[in-house]
């Protein structure tokens, strides 16, 4: 089996789902997975986040990991729950060793070269830098490659439609993260034609960037 994060360099976009009820998390999952996004995080944000998880993993249409987490206990509880994969906002030494003492892929949160120092001694190359927008962006993906040139980043935070394209020009970019494409109150709604039309918008995504070689990094250029 391919590790999910194998899978998620493949696809390029992580859906990230809030989901309050766990009822439609099995057919959100299916319909992103349809949709051209396989692999999905669900944050515990809410109570039942875990069963969602694990309804989604029943399920097996889409590779699930979990988001948010923020302590090493709950890195056991998303691995009974069936998650394939951890991802933290922050950077938590403790939570990264439950990871690889559980055999459970992670992508740990950083936002300063001082916390990808620390994923390094950690052993983990593969980070999310959150919140993404807010910190700096592409920009400052660009200047922390050059001292970190093994960081694969996974960005995440404020990233829309618009500015996707821009952090997947970055060859540093494993995948961006975001939650454009799963609207809370298209998810209240359980409106799936909204979140499909959304969804494969943001599958195709890396795919138009590659046919736009020559143009493809200048945000400038693009409306
Ligand atoms: C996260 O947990 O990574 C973010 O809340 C998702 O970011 P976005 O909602 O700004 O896309």
């Amino acid at each position: 089996v391919t590790s999910p994060l194998e899978t998620l360099a493949e696809v390029r976009v992580l859906p990230v789902v809030s989901l309050a009820e766990p009822t439609s998390a099995a057919a959100l999952a299916d319909v992103l997975a349809e949709s051209g996004l396989p692999v999905i995080e669900i944050t515990l944000r809410t109570e039942r986040a875990l069963d969602a998880v694990r309804a989604v993993a029943r399920a097996g249409t889409a590779r699930v990991g979990v988001g948010t987490v923020m302590h090493a206990n709950q890195v056991r509880a998303a691995a009974d729950a069936g998650a394939e994969f951890v991802v933290t906002p922050g950077f938590d030494p403790a939570v990264v060793r439950a990871c690889l003492e559980h055999r459970i892929p992670v992508i740990a949160g950083i936002a300063t070269a001082t916390e990808i120092l620390q994923a390094l001694s950690a052993g983990v190359e593969v980070l999310k830098l959150f919140p993404a927008t807010v910190l700096g962006g592409p920009a400052l993906i660009e200047a922390l490659s050059a001292p970190f040139p093994q960081i694969r980043f996974v960005p995440t935070g404020g990233i829309t439609a618009q500015t996707a394209p821009d952090y997947l020009a970055q060859p540093s970019v494993l995948a961006i993260g975001g939650s454009w494409m799963v609207p809370r109150r298209a998810i209240l709604a359980n409106d799936f034609t909204a979140i499909s039309a959304l969804s494969r918008a943001a599958a195709q995504l890396p795919r138009a960037r590659h046919d736009r070689t020559g143009m493809a990094h200048s945000s400038g250029s693009r409306a």
